[in-house]
């Protein structure tokens, strides 16, 4: 008989994915891209780390080029013009000036966001690069695919972030080139258990809906 452990941190994406993301309204899609844009902040930060620790690994320099100054997201409406490089976290910066959250829930995630970073690079640097692995191997992927299941798109602000998701989905997917196959050389374990139940943690304080 073959035995697999599940990882307590795929425990922790199997909760984000079985939230409420189809009961979620406008508003709350709106917090949750701003939640969205914190984790973007921290996954740019940890790839840096996880390249630093590997100067000579071509597959993560590679990563780095799909993550950072590249113009894969452009061009994109009120975004990105045509051929325009950034890192991905900008491409979300961006989002978040056109949206139209509420000034109290936006002071809510801020609180939360800035938080949610303090606690995150308290970590060491192994941990945070091997979490890349679990973001580019599957893990984001159907994150992604479960927020996709948001019914209300109808805003400027949306829509990009709706480009940025299904954008990921189609990157970290390719089995050769794809993000997944260019990081899944990093094993990932339980001590990046943590930055799986911040993120849920700071969608669920966003948009607190999604526990219903
Ligand atoms: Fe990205
Ligand atoms: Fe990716």
């Amino acid at each position: 008989m073959k035995l697999f452990t599940i990882l307590r941190y795929q425990r922790a994406i199997e909760d984000i994915c079985n939230l409420n993301w189809s009961g979620l309204t406008q508003a709350e899609l709106t917090a949750v891209a701003w939640a969205y844009y914190y984790f973007s902040v921290q996954f740019r930060e940890n790839l840096e780390l996880a390249r630093d620790l590997n100067p000579h690994d071509e597959k993560l320099l590679e990563l780095y080029d799909g993550e950072c100054d590249t113009a894969n997201l452009s061009p994109f409406p009120g975004v990105a013009l045509r051929g325009e490089k950034m890192n991905h976290d900008e491409f979300m910066r961006r989002v978040l000036v056109l949206s139209n959250i509420e000034p109290r829930v936006q002071r809510i995630v801020e609180r939360l966001g800035a938080a949610y970073l303090a606690q995150i690079r308290c970590l060491d640097a192994e941990t945070r690069a091997i979490s890349i692995a679990s973001y580019e191997d599957g893990g984001l992927e159907r994150v992604f695919r479960a927020i996709l299941q948001a019914e209300d798109w109808d805003h400027p602000a949306l829509l990009a972030f709706r480009h940025f998701l299904s954008e990921h989905i189609r990157f970290d997917s390719d089995a050769e080139i794809g993000h997944g196959a260019l990081s899944r050389h990093m094993t990932p374990d339980d001590r990046i258990c943590p930055l799986w139940e911040a993120f849920r943690d700071i969608l669920v304080g966003a948009a607190p809906s999604l526990l219903h």
